[in-house]
């Protein structure tokens, strides 16, 4: 029977205690993590959040009542125990924090059993992923989850600290809104009250934190819940959590100042890595003609080259057709792999297609020198070795290039270059490299729309100097756009916000919005904005990714209390789920029979 917490007071969580704490009587409380049984003597390992304590029950120490319940413990049971601080008789574990005391136990109370649980509750564990979601709670008494939230809160504190020491205001803004899409697609709240109209769960607080500076708080932030109805990754979630702020009266290298010291404090104080300020930035154009991508992850070399005019006169039609139609032929030296055998080399081919490659054209150099190539006789003798000096190319490399479309040979390049990396193991996880990206294109072609979509979104300004290309060739504007990038994922993201309002309906114009259709859907921010509007600027963390990567962690849902998996369900609680027929009476819904698909 569970006993009470009556008369009874925790003194220390387990691993705090230590030698200092010797022939003290303390009273410690937490889950068996194991039980031994010699006889007249049993070891229990205590476990709290704080790490593991072990006690001792023996008969001259304790009454016998109380010895008769440390027999009936098992794993998981929580428990009370009062005792006495010892030196460890047995072997010191230096494994443990506590590994040189143990508790001699003079009373214990049971204050929950357990039953047997489904998976042991320790580190590393060997568990699949779906078992321990059905159970996060346990799951998440296990060490390495525990060390991941408590991290998770500290960085939350820091963050608050360090903002608020420089002038920020902690605002909250409301869940529950218009929908105003932004890029992906909304989670609606159906209205009770106004019966065929919903709410839309904000994908970010990005309107209201720009109303916030019109309103005059200055300098705003808000540790912030945003939903997105997309396609999960590793490093998505349908709700997830920002470190969203917005400053007035600032340029880009205002943001950018803060946001560097932010990040050197966070790193230092949490995971003892010193972030060297200035952090490099690089422009958007700079990143995809070194790396084929907007997030670089410069841990590791293996740069793009365009080789386009080195091949541009050949007999390679692959080449040749490709720079005809107005495209690049581009490659990457993957160093000492010229004796990849033909299998890989395929089967990295295979990955370039997924990427819309259509093909992969490659050169071996092997280490006696002689040359492997998948389009040799399409070259002279002169046009090979230029190529592979273009390439750096030495005994024992691996040239792979693509010839396509720009936007074609950055995804299939940039993407080879990580796999490359993944594969020799070139991606270390104790090394942090950070990275600004910016000036970013204001606008991106959208195939499927037929017109220009907002990269980053409609209230982001053009650079100064390409405001006069906003009629004449948008394509090419770039915008005051940043992105903070670390190993390669894409940690943050802001801009300096658009504060005139003929800029802004020219912006709408362009994204194919008439006044109208604009008015309707951001009515309010534009009518606010004819009252006085500052400059501003902001950015906004993944805070879920950004503690992944200081967990050194493969995905955000070990950082994460309580994710949800691929199809965007909770595999612990079954959301999403099927409500009373009465709760969809009150809201006016009416839930179409999908005819079962053949
Ligand atoms: P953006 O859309 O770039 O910018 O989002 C900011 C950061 O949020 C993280 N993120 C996600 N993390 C987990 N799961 C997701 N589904 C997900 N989607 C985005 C990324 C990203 O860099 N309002 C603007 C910011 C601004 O302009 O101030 C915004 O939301 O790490
Ligand atoms: P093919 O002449 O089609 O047999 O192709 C010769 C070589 O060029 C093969 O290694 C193909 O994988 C490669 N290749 C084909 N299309 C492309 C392309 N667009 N870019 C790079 N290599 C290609």
């Amino acid at each position: 029977m569970a006993e009470s917490m009556k008369g009874l007071h925790r003194t220390h969580r387990c691993a705090e205690l230590s030698v200092k704490n010797v022939g003290e009587t303390v009273t410690v409380m937490g889950w068996v993590q194991k039980n031994r049984n010699k006889g007249g003597i049993i070891f229990v390992d205590l476990r709290d959040r704080s790490g593991l304590l072990q006690i001792i029950f023996e008969g001259k120490d304790i009454s016998e009542e109380g010895f008769a319940k440390a027999e009936k413990l098992r794993s998981e049971f929580v428990v009370a125990v009062t005792g006495v601080v010892t030196k460890r008789e047995g072997a010191v574990n230096s494994n443990l924090a506590t590994g040189e005391i143990e508790i001699r136990a003079n009373d214990i109370r049971i204050l929950s059993e357990s039953d047997t649980p489904p998976f042991p509750i320790e580190e590393n564990s060997k568990t699949k992923e779906e078992l321990r979601l059905k159970y996060r709670y346990l799951d998440l008494r296990r060490p390495d989850i525990q060390k991941n939230l408590i991290m998770r809160s500290k960085v939350a504190t820091l963050t608050r600290q360090f903002l608020a020491d420089e002038g920020f205001l902690e605002i909250e803004t409301p869940l529950l809104n218009k929908s105003t899409p932004e890029g992906a697609r909304d989670y609606l709240v159906p209205s009770r009250v106004h019966p065929g109209t919903f709410y839309a769960l904000p994908q970010s607080p990005q309107l209201f934190k720009q109303l916030l500076m019109v309103s005059g708080y200055d300098r705003y932030f808000q540790i912030a819940k945003c939903f997105r109805d997309e396609d999960l990754r590793a490093d998505r979630q349908p709700e997830f959590t920002q470190i969203d702020m917005e400053l007035s009266f600032v340029d880009v290298d205002d943001v950018i100042d803060v946001n560097e010291r932010l990040l050197q404090k966070m790193f230092k104080e949490t995971i003892g890595v010193d972030v060297q300020l200035p952090i490099q930035r690089m422009t958007y154009a700079e990143a995809m003609d070194r790396f084929g991508s907007d997030k670089p992850d410069t841990r590791f070399g293996m740069e793009l080259k365009n080789v386009t005019d080195v091949v541009k006169g050949c007999e390679f039609g692959v080449f040749t057709g490709a720079i005809e139609q107005g495209g690049s032929v581009r490659g990457i030296n993957a160093k000492g792999q010229g004796n990849m055998p033909r299998k890989k080399i395929d089967a990295l081919t295979a990955f370039a297609k997924d990427f819309g490659a259509k093909g992969l054209a490659y050169i071996q150099i092997q280490e006696d020198g002689t040359i492997k190539s998948s389009f040799a006789k399409f070259m002279t003798e002169d046009e090979m070795q230029a190529l592979i000096n273009a390439m750096e190319g030495e005994k024992g490399d691996l040239l792979l290039f693509a010839a396509d479309k720009d936007k074609v040979v950055f995804d299939v390049l940039g993407n080879l270059r990580l796999e490359l990396a993944r594969q020799l193991e070139l991606l270390d996880k104790n090394v942090y490299k950070f990275l600004w990206v910016t000036e970013f294109p204001l606008f991106e072609w959208s195939e499927e729309q037929n017109r220009y979509v907002a990269m980053h979104h409609p209230f982001t300004m053009p650079m100064d100097e390409d405001i006069h290309m906003l009629d004449s060739d948008p394509g090419k504007v770039r915008a005051k756009a940043y992105d903070i990038i670390l190993n390669g994922t894409e940690i943050g993201g802001g801009s300096v916000r658009i504060h005139q309002d003929d800029i802004q309906e020219k912006m709408f114009e362009k994204l194919g919005f008439t006044t109208e259709q604009a008015y309707d859907r951001f009515g309010f921010l534009l009518t606010a904005f004819k009252y006085g509007v500052p400059p501003h600027a902001g950015l906004a963390y993944g805070f879920d990714r950004l503690i992944m990567l200081m967990a050194k962690e493969d995905s955000i849902r070990e950082v994460i209390a309580f994710p949800k998996v691929k199809d965007a369900s909770c595999l612990m609680s079954d959301a999403p789920n099927v409500v009373d027929d009465i709760q969809l009476e009150e809201l006016n819904i009416d839930i179409k029979k999908v005819e079962e698909e053949q």
